[in-house]
């Protein structure tokens, strides 16, 4: 299997992309897909460069890399493995990396302030977010901004385009290519919107509240294997180094500072808004925020060597909607990296996949501790 990475946009415009980390074998997985270029095609036609445009949820840079001649071009991502995709390839590309400005946060304000002209949104996986974004773009009530939302025609649920025609006027479908749409939004309804943002999971654990920032994984929901993972955590030692790696909502990490309150808790994901969550329900717990550490990586690539006594990971299965083993692969190399000789890997996994292997292979053994019809937990002790 050869991974596709050379887009020929124009006999003058091609283009290197690659998703994040570069698969060279194994995956024949782009860093585009159809409804991308679809969108560049249009916008291109309209051979309008003067423009100042946001693009939102570019997955691997390449809608970017792709407009990079437009005047001024914002960037908005939740993710981190989006962001270092996007560097990736404008350096791929030979264009200046701070042609693109990235914004950090999305705010009212900051839409207000820029006064784009247009704003591209690609459909995000999470309707929640997808609301989030919109309800933004809508409060900042830009009168002089086409938005236009892309994706597979299939994504685009009933339930989405009954949205779209609560806030606009004007919802506009693009004919369908390549199984791909997009919809050019115009005519803002003048209605007051409200969005709330921090989404109450519905049921405790342990005593302990958790609430979910828009893009969280499983907003709404603890998430079964987590919570298996939360039942049948080692027991722990006082004042002992823990990391919760991929901690989405942070429910892993809560449970261990809920069993020992003494121990240090460092958060990791790739996703902003997963960093956030952790951290604001640290705060609504009233745990002591001197003792933890919330950063936003992919996987666990800057924490430091032999810090852990502890790490415990629920590994995500999919990069967006693929599915993939390689970002648990690169979390369980990380993890023995930054075990202390004599620290645990505890992990919760679907029986059908294949961790066990994956970890026999890193760290030279690995323990079965309990399953359900589902889920495994699995433990390796780095020698
Ligand atoms: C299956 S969820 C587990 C969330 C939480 N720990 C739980 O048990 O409910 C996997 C988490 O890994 C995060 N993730 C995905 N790719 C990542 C990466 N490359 N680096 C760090 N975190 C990542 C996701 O954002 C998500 O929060």
């Amino acid at each position: 299997m050869q991974t596709e990475t050379e887009l020929t946009l124009s006999p003058q415009e091609k283009f290197e992309l690659w998703r994040y980390p570069k698969q060279t074998t194994h995956s024949t997985l782009r860093a585009w897909d159809a409804s991308d270029l679809y969108l560049v095609n249009e916008l291109k036609s309209e051979n309008k460069k003067e423009l100042n445009m946001l693009i939102i949820n570019d997955s691997f840079g390449a809608i970017s890399c792709m407009l990079a001649d437009i005047h001024h071009l914002s960037w908005y991502n939740d993710s981190k493995v989006a962001a270092l995709a996007l560097d990736q390839n404008l350096a791929c590309n030979q264009i200046d990396l701070n042609k693109i400005q990235r914004l950090t946060t999305l705010t009212s304000d900051e839409l207000i302030t820029k006064n784009y002209h247009k704003i591209i949104i690609k459909l995000p996986k999470s309707i929640a977010y997808l609301e989030f974004i919109l309800t933004l773009i809508h409060q900042a009530g830009l009168p002089n901004c086409d938005v236009l939302l892309a994706g597979k025609a299939s994504d685009f649920s009933p339930n989405i385009i009954k949205k779209l025609k609560s806030l606009y006027d004007d919802v506009i479908p693009s004919r369908i290519v390549k199984k791909s749409r997009y919809i050019s939004l115009s005519g803002q309804k003048s209605q007051t919107l409200q969005f709330n943002y921090w989404q109450p999971n519905k049921e405790k654990f342990n005593d302990l509240i958790t609430d979910s920032a828009p893009n969280v994984f499983s907003r709404g929901k603890l998430d079964i294997g987590g919570r298996f993972l939360a039942d049948n955590l080692p027991s722990i030692a006082e004042h002992a180094h823990i990391l919760d790696l991929g901690c989405g909502n942070g429910l892993l990490g809560l449970a261990i500072l809920k069993q020992c309150p003494t121990v240090n808790v460092d958060f990791y994901d790739e996703s902003a808004m997963a960093i956030e969550s952790a951290q604001h329900n640290c705060l609504l717990n009233e745990f002591n925020l001197d003792q933890t550490r919330f950063i936003q990586d992919d996987c666990a690539k800057t924490a430091q060597d032999t810090h852990y006594d502890l790490i415990v990971c629920n590994p995500p299965f999919h990069q967006l909607n693929a599915i993939t083993d390689h970002i648990a692969e690169q979390m369980f190399t990380d993890a023995y990296r930054i075990l202390k000789p004599g620290g645990e890997l505890r992990i919760v996994g679907n029986r059908h996949l294949a961790y066990q292997q994956k970890l026999m292979a890193i760290f030279g053994q690995c323990d079965p501790i309990t399953s359900n019809q589902k889920f495994v937990i699995l433990s390796a002790i780095k020698n």
